[in-house]
């Protein structure tokens, strides 16, 4: 039995979307909230992409299963209906902290008193969201990782509040939708992996804005020496060079001289990283997962 058989997921963008056919693909039942009819289009589509997807993925038990996982999602911009009967919901609406607490408000009255709400917040704490649910003990984030059929962590990180077996509860569900959970002891902005992500591509971006040494260079390094299969380049690559500039551009000034340098050796010239087929490095359209310089 799952810990957890009727989800609601909340925001069906990039994340949401993603998480609601992950949770429903895992066999449960999933209610899909968004805002409005048009939000809701959107969110079909992207669903629609994924069912695709999992279809033709490596390992697929049975490409049926794709389509089945897809007829267990239902889709409303009715609240009261979302909430109905949910057991948990994940909550992935845009990232801004009186957005998330007034949905909370909107929210907290119209589910069950037993229901679990876990965040997927990327940067904000949990603890700064928890008095808006109205259940605190019940309340934690659970943080996936974008392309969660490929990068599938999920990151349970609770506050002082949250109840240990909710929590445990939480991973386990986790572990059956087939996420590697990782617990979080302590709230930790970043979680693990920003933790330890944002500082090892901030030390490699200051080396080349010092002109120490070039990103090949610098990659070369990383990769011979570490065994890893890329360096913080390729990996700045990965994650889009628009993101690394938003990121970039709010640091210290050595940062701020880097997200100059992205803004005019490659944003401007439309190199947005692997996505767009070129970067700090050069993607060929067939071999998109090998980079050339
Ligand atoms: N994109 C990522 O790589 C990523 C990774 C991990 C976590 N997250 C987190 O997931 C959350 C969602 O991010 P995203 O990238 O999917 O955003 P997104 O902009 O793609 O999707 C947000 C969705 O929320 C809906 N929405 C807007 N206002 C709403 C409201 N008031 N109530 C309910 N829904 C509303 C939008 O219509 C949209 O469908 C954020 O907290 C983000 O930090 C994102």
């Amino acid at each position: 039995m799952k810990s957890f058989s009727n989800v609601m997921v909340a925001g069906l963008g990039v994340l949401g979307a993603q998480i609601a056919y992950q949770v429903a693909y895992s066999g449960a039942n999933v209610t899909g909230y968004d805002i409005n009819t048009g939000a809701l289009d959107d969110g079909r589509h992207r669903l629609e992409q994924l069912r695709k997807r999992y279809a033709h993925n490596p390992g697929t038990r049975d490409p049926g299963d794709a389509q089945l996982a897809l007829d267990r999602i239902k889709l409303t911009s009715d609240l009261q209906e979302a909430a109905s009967g949910a057991e948990l919901v994940i909550e992935a609406v845009p990232e801004n902290l009186d957005l998330k607490r007034t949905f909370y408000q909107k929210l907290a009255p119209l589910l069950s008193p037993t229901a679990v709400i876990a965040t997927n917040t990327s940067t904000l704490l949990p603890s700064d969201l928890a008095a808006s649910t109205g259940r605190p003990e019940k309340f934690l984030a659970l943080h996936f990782a974008n392309e969660v059929w490929i990068h599938n962590t999920a990151e349970v990180m609770g506050t002082p509040a949250t109840d240990p077996t909710i929590y445990q509860q939480v991973v386990s569900f986790a572990h059956e939708i087939g996420m590697i959970p990782i617990e979080i002891k302590k709230e930790q902005a970043g979680y693990l992996l920003n933790s330890l992500l944002v500082p090892w591509l901030q030390a490699a971006s200051s080396l080349f804005m010092r002109g120490v040494a070039e990103p090949e260079m610098i990659d070369l390094t990383w990769r011979t020496a570490t065994g890893a299969p890329t360096g913080p380049f390729q990996v700045f690559d990965v994650i889009g060079i628009r993101t690394a500039y938003a990121v970039s551009v709010a640091g210290d000034q050595t940062q701020q001289e880097f997200a100059a340098y992205l803004k005019e050796h490659l944003l401007d010239q439309g190199k947005f990283g692997k996505e767009s087929g070129e970067g700090f490095y050069h993607y060929p359209a067939q071999t998109q997962n090998s980079p050339s310089s």
